[in-house]
């Protein structure tokens, strides 16, 4: 057996020490445990849980590989991700669901997977085991039809499954603000109260859409972006260039941007996530740029920077980052004791995005400049220990 003793200062205030034997957070009482002591410039948090995320990996290993990105989570304090299925090729059935999700498993960061529509409802039932979720694109509403695509969606719920959406118009994928998201959203809610089915809208980017679905949660959840709620259209292009803040949905004008800021503050979003995508430098800087901006490493604290500002507090990131994420998710993980450990360490140390020191292989993002407030100096998932940089399983030195 192997175990490790965190002891600090608890986002709630409270000094306590955390023991976690082999990935399992234990009641004390331990011994020959690896002690880690943090002063009080440290925070021991319950780990990010990032509920939207793309790995890459497959025919997709030139943007990032599986194992390099789970390091550019828990550089960003991430214990537990959920995957998206645009991979190469799509993951649309158990099969492959099955696959990937055995590829997941022995990643040291927690790994969840979202599988794609499939052709026939029925495969999400025999996908269960291995998913946590449905994904649908604007391409599937597009390809099957929104009938077959709330088909789906309600096989989902009837398995206790997350039913996710992409929303944006089939069709109408203008790079620059649009309506695209808000019209697909009444189409989507519509659906959702005729059937009613439960339907968690992703990176929501239009501050109309949240305003939109507040009558109807928590049957209809959603989560933002960093960048969404950070960058608009308008200072991302002119600092960065087109490709690089080319993303789905698409960065909004300033004053969107700030409503959807504020919608946040207000309490009218379940989560943040960052919709880690990363790209080539190469394709980015292209004229024909693939749409995704990375920031994993970075979210947990840009939202710390908005504590210290005094604009949230701590149990906000908290909740948005980590425990409703983990409950959309149906995830157990946390500092409870008996559940699988999900911890993480921050110093809180003011700083910038800087892609340079990025873990992983995503290596620019216009996030890069942002202010932050802290780094991750320990983060403990159910596998394993990541200290200073280094994953160390909990039988290690
Ligand atoms: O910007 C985006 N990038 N939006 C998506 O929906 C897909 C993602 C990607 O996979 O790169
Ligand atoms: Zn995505």
């Amino acid at each position: 057996m192997g175990c490790i003793e965190v002891a600090g200062r608890l986002w709630n205030g409270r000094r306590a020490a955390v023991s976690i034997a082999d990935g399992v957070v234990a009641g004390g009482g331990l011994e020959g445990c690896r002690r880690y002591v943090f002063d009080r410039r440290h925070l021991v948090l319950p780990g990010a849980v990032d509920m939207h995320v793309h790995f890459r990996d497959w025919g997709l290993r030139h943007k990032e590989d599986m194992s390099s990105a789970s390091l550019a989570a828990l550089q960003g304090g991430v214990v537990a991700v959920g995957d998206m299925p645009n991979t190469v090729p799509h993951i649309r059935d158990a099969g492959l669901a099955k696959k990937r999700w055995d590829a997941g498993s022995s990643l040291p960061v927690e790994y969840r997977l979202y599988m794609g529509v499939p052709e026939d409802p029925e495969e999400v039932a025999k996908a269960r085991p291995y998913v946590v979720g449905v994904k649908a694109y604007p391409a599937d509403i597009e390809r099957y039809g929104w009938d077959h695509v709330v088909e789906t969606l309600a096989m989902a719920n009837r398995l206790g499954l997350l039913a996710v959406v992409h929303c944006e118009e089939p069709g109408a994928m203008a790079e620059g603000p649009n309506e695209s998201e808000l019209l697909c959203a009444h189409e989507l809610v519509r659906w959702a109260v005729a059937r009613g089915i439960r339907v968690h809208l992703t990176h929501v980017s239009d501050p109309r859409t949240v305003e939109l679905v507040q009558a109807y949660r928590p049957m209809i959840t959603l989560d933002v972006t960093p960048h969404h709620l950070l960058l608009s259209r308008e200072e991302c292009v002119a600092r960065h260039g087109r490709g690089p803040c080319y993303v789905r949905p698409p960065l909004r004008s300033r004053e969107d941007r700030k409503r959807l800021f504020q919608s946040l503050l207000l309490g009218m979003v379940d989560a943040v996530a960052t919709d880690h995508a990363p790209h080539g430098r190469d394709e980015k800087a292209s004229d024909d740029p693939p749409p995704g901006i990375c920031g994993i490493n970075v979210a947990l604290f840009l939202l710390l920077d908005l504590v210290r500002r005094g604009l949230m507090g701590l149990h906000d990131v908290v909740r948005l980052y980590s425990s409703r994420p983990r409950g959309l998710m149906g995830l157990r993980l946390g500092l409870e004791e008996g559940s699988p450990a999900g911890l993480a360490v921050v110093e809180l140390v003011p700083g910038r995005v800087d892609p340079a020191t990025f873990s992983g292989s995503c290596r620019f993002s216009p996030l890069e400049g942002l202010p932050t407030y802290g780094r991750a100096r320990l983060v403990a998932t159910p596998r394993s220990v990541y200290v200073d940089g280094e994953v160390v399983p909990y039988d290690g030195p």
